[in-house]
């Protein structure tokens, strides 16, 4: 016997209606806007991605409205707009909170702490990845590298920069938030709403006094690199675990098995075993 697709609670992909317009008042609004934004460009299809950043920050995320919006004003389809949307994920597409905490669980971080920093706040706020406190302050997220593995474990509240976390330090900062204290990201500038970064992300002016300078730039960990390739560095330091004095390491004496390539893989390998058979130790053709 067969089941019809009803029965089975199976959407039969009925048409959605065309998204709901803006109302007029903040359209003409984000019209202002939009021109501002267009202009910058030689060719307006080139301006989507700061015009979805314009209009998650009327909304908080990308709605239909918003893509639509976006799609009249650049002369796209709104296929078009979607494809784009879907692929980036700066762009929300659920309502979320004031506060996106991005807890970094790439490699790097995962071992240094962020997947033991994402279980605490999950199970301290109550939420899962991709939800909203109550009280709609933090939208709690796993995400990817951000590029700041030399301060692994990362955490990223709206875009911004909190290094070095532990499970402690990041449920203290979510209780912040919620409570309205002031919280100051590691570097960068100060902390704004998820609307008022996506504002800024759609490329306006930061206007707040002191943000522009507070930027920041890269900061000793991240230069570490080059000064040691110009031969501007002390020798290399062993990491030392956080709250202890670093301490000069040894001076490194590589093993008979070690490669020194930067860039091989880890040397515990067949290769490395004296008990294999196989391996460099063998001569060609053996
Ligand atoms: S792995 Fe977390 S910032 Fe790179």
């Amino acid at each position: 016997m067969t089941t019809s697709s009803s029965e089975r609670g199976v959407s039969l992909g009925m048409p959605e209606l065309p998204a709901p317009a803006y109302p007029d008042d903040v359209r003409a609004r984000l019209e202002t806007d939009a021109r501002a934004i267009v202009a910058r460009y030689p060719d307006s299809r080139s301006a989507l991605l700061p015009m979805l950043h314009l209009v998650q920050s009327e909304e908080g995320h990308v709605t239909r409205t918003g893509m639509r919006f976006c799609a009249d004003m650049l002369g796209l389809t709104t296929a078009e707009v979607t494809a784009v949307a879907t692929f980036y994920t700066m762009y929300r597409r659920r309502p979320s909170g004031d506060y996106q905490v991005g807890v970094c669980t790439n490699t790097l971080c995962a071992v240094m702490g962020g997947d033991a920093i994402f279980e605490e706040l999950q199970e301290h706020l109550g939420v899962g990845n991709g939800e909203t406190t109550a009280d709609g302050k933090v939208t709690l997220e796993h995400i990817e590298c951000n590029a700041a593995c030399d301060y692994a474990p990362v955490v990223m509240v709206n875009w911004e920069f909190f290094d070095n976390q532990t499970p402690e330090s990041a449920k203290r900062m979510v209780d912040d938030l919620r409570e309205g204290r002031p919280v100051a990201p590691t570097r960068g500038a100060p902390l704004c709403t998820f609307k008022e970064t996506a504002r800024i992300l759609a490329g306006f002016p930061d206007e707040r006094e002191g943000a522009v300078e507070a930027t920041g730039s890269a900061g000793p960990a991240s230069l570490i690199g080059l000064k040691l390739a110009k031969g501007e560095a002390a020798p290399a330091r062993v990491v030392h675990p956080r709250g202890e004095a670093p301490q000069d390491a040894p001076p490194h004496e590589p093993s008979p098995t070690e490669h020194l390539s930067s860039h091989d893989a880890p040397q515990d390998t067949s290769a490395s075993d004296p008990a294999h058979p196989s391996g460099p130790v063998a001569e060609e053709g053996e």
